[in-house]
């Protein structure tokens, strides 16, 4: 099959998070899995690699913000980057070895959809975490020393689980 698919998902308010650097992010891998999902199959793995390198970069940079600013819930959110980072290795693999896209077709709107409600829970805890502890993402230094209560946002299974 050689079809091509509109984006599933698209920015929007709902997913912005006030904050700079994350938001550009967010919107950078919102178009790249645009064009994964549009991409005819000559050039669906090339999208689907370019769309691998920037997921790494953008969940390794979460990762270490959330190790540098004593985040609490940092476990699970990075649970679920790797559990990502997985999927799409996997994908690449059965594209390349087997000529498995399909695979790869019916999974790119499940990301989407995983996308947002992670960015709606996940990645805006972290967010509102970042604002209180005075974070700068560009020095990696917090203004402000985290709170007992922000490090009691604990991830328990119901946040662990989605
Ligand atoms: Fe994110
Ligand atoms: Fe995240």
């Amino acid at each position: 099959m050689n079809t091509t698919a509109a984006p599933s998902l698209s920015w929007s308010q709902d997913l912005a998070l006030g904050h700079a650097v994350l938001d550009q992010t967010h919107q950078e891998f919102i178009d790249l899995l645009g064009q994964a999902e549009a991409a005819d199959d000559a050039s669906l793995i090339v999208r689907l690699q370019a769309l691998f390198e920037h997921t790494v970069e953008h969940f390794a940079m979460e990762d270490d913000w959330m190790k540098a600013s004593a985040f609490g819930p940092q476990h699970c959110h990075g649970t679920q980057h790797q559990v990502v980072i997985q999927t799409l290795q996997e994908l690449l693999r059965r594209a390349r070895e087997e000529g498995d896209l399909e695979l790869t077709r019916e999974i790119l709107p499940e990301l989407g959809k995983w996308f947002a409600q992670h960015a709606q829970t996940m990645d805006a805890m972290l967010t509102w975490h970042l604002d209180q502890v005075g974070f700068d993402p560009l020095t990696g230094q917090m203004s402000r020393a985290p709170t007992a209560s922000g490090e009691a946002a604990a991830c328990g299974p119901a946040s662990c689980s989605s």
